[in-house]
C-alpha cells in the first residue's frame, strides 16, 4: 500500500518552509532522519571528498514500494503528515516532504529501494532535479540513497563549500549527535580511506558516550540521573484534559563537572524528542545551572536529553527544524536548570567525600 501522499496546499502552505540544502552536511543529516524515520537499525554513511563528490546512506529500514519511490521526489510529497493537525503533534525527524526534491534539484542522486513486502527494488536517477532513469533492480530491503557531485549544476553555490576537511568534520559531528541521541542503532561513518565512526548497538546512553568519546570524556562527565516532572505544575487552568493530567518532562544525560572548561558553547549538545536543536532557553537554562560553579567565562559540556509529549513543542519553526517552541517554556527550562545543578551538588558532594576519607 501507498504510504506517501503530496500534502493539500494549505497544509503544505503552513509549513516553514526553506532552502534545506546548504552544505554537504545538510544532505546527510536529512538522510539521516529519513534512515531513522524509517526504522533503521543500521546506518552507513560514506562519503568522499568532504561530501562534496559523494555521500551514500545505506539503511536496513522499512524502504519504499515502486510508486512511493517515484512519488518522494515531489515537492510536499511525504508518508509523515496528512493534514494540518497532524503538525500539532509531529513525532517523525522529517514532516515536510521537501528534502528528496531539493537533493535532486542541485546533484546527481541515485536512489535504490526496496519495501520488504514486493520482490523487486526500484532504482531512480535525477540529475539536477531532471529524472533520468527508472528501472526495477534486483535489492536487499531498505534504501541506499547516493549523493553525487553536490551542487554540480550550481557553480556559484559549489564555490562557497569549505575544504573538504572542513566539511567533513562537519558530517562527522552530525553522525556523532545522532548515534548519541540513538544508541540502540549502528552507526558507520567512512571515507575510502579512513573510518571516522563505528558504533554498533549498546544498551546505555553511557556506553556510547564511551564508543565515541572514550574514558576520559566519560570521567568528566556526571551522569544526570532521569528525572521526571508533570507538566501539570506548570498549567495553571482549573480543569486538565486527560492527557495533561499524566504528561511528563524528562530530562536525562550528562554534565561535565565543575573542572571542566570549554572555551566555547560547542561541548553541548541538547536533543528534544530526540532531535538535535538549537535552543536559547535551554542554554540559558544551563548555564543558570553552572552559575557559582564555573567562571562566567568559560563553558560546560553537556549532553541534555528532554522527551516530553510531541504536542509541548513545536518544531515547525524553522527550515531545517534546529529550532522549536515550547508550550511551556518557563517549566522546561526551570526543571532543566534543577536536574542539573541537583546533579552537580550531589557529585560534588561525593567528590569531596572521596578526596577526605583518602587522605
Ligand atoms: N530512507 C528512507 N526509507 C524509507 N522511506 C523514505 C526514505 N527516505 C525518504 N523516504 C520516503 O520519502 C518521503 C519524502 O522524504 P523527504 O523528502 O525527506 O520528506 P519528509 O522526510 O519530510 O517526509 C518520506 O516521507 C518517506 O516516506
Ligand atoms: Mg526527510
Amino acid at each position: 500500500m501507498n504510504r506517501i501522499r503530496i500534502l493539500p496546499e494549505a497544509v503544505a502552505n503552513r509549513i516553514a518552509a526553506g532552502e534545506v540544502v546548504e552544505r554537504p552536511a545538510s544532505v546527510v543529516k536529512e538522510l539521516l532522519e529519513n534512515a531513522l524515520d524509517a526504522g533503521a537499525k543500521t546506518i552507513r554513511i560514506e562519503v568522499e571528498s568532504g561530501g562534496k563528490r559523494m555521500i551514500r546512506v545505506i539503511d536496513d529500514g522499512h524502504g519504499m514500494i515502486h510508486d512511493d519511490a517515484l512519488l518522494a521526489f515531489e515537492r510536499h510529497a511525504t508518508s509523515k503528515l496528512r493534514t494540518s493537525d497532524d503538525l500539532v503533534s509531529i513525532s517523525t525527524l522529517g514532516f515536510r516532504g521537501e528534502a528528496l526534491p531539493s537533493i535532486a534539484s542541485v546533484s546527481r542522486l541515485l536512489l535504490e529501494t526496496r519495501d520488504e513486502s514486493e520482490p523487486e527494488g526500484t532504482r531512480i536517477e535525477f540529475a539536477g532535479g531532471k529524472l533520468v532513469g527508472v528501472k526495477p533492480a534486483g535489492l536487499p530491503p531498505g534504501t541506499t540513497l547516493s549523493v553525487a557531485d553536490l551542487f554540480y549544476c550550481i557553480p556559484a553555490r559549489r564555490k562557497f563549500l569549505k575544504s573538504d576537511s572542513t566539511e567533513l568534520g562537519h558530517i562527522a559531528s552530525l553522525v556523532t549527535h545522532y548515534a548519541l541521541a540513538n544508541p540502540a542503532r549502528q552507526f558507520v561513518l567512512k571515507t575510502p580511506t579512513q573510518v571516522i565512526v563505528d558504533c554498533p548497538p549498546v544498551e546505555k546512553l553511557s556506553d556510547r558516550v564511551y564508543q565515541l568519546f572514550g574514558r576520559q570524556s566519560l570521567d568528566e562527565l556526571v551522569e544526570l540521573p532521569a528525572s521526571s516532572a508533570p507538566f501539570r505544575a506548570a498549567i495553571t487552568e482549573p480543569s486538565l484534559e486527560s492527557d495533561e493530567e499524566t504528561a511528563l518532562l524528562t530530562v536525562t544525560g550528562f554534565a561535565s563537572r565543575p573542572e571542566v572548561q570549554r572555551p566555547n558553547r560547542n561541548g553541548i549538545y541538547v536533543f528534544v524528542n530526540r532531535r538535535l536543536v538549537r535552543d536559547r532557553l535551554i542554554l540559558h537554562a544551563i548555564h543558570e545551572a553552572y552559575r557559582n560553579i564555573l567562571p562566567h567565562s568559560v563553558f560546560p559540556a553537556v549532553l541534555l536529553f528532554l522527551e516530553m509529549p510531541y504536542d509541548e513543542v513545536d518544531v515547525n519553526v524553522h527550515p531545517a527544524k534546529v529550532e522549536v517552541r515550547f508550550r511551556h517554556p518557563q517549566f522546561v527550562h526551570d526543571f532543566v536548570r534543577d536536574s542539573i545543578r541537583q546533579a552537580l551538588t550531589k557529585a560534588r558532594s561525593i567528590a569531596s567525600f572521596t578526596f577526605a576519607i583518602s587522605w
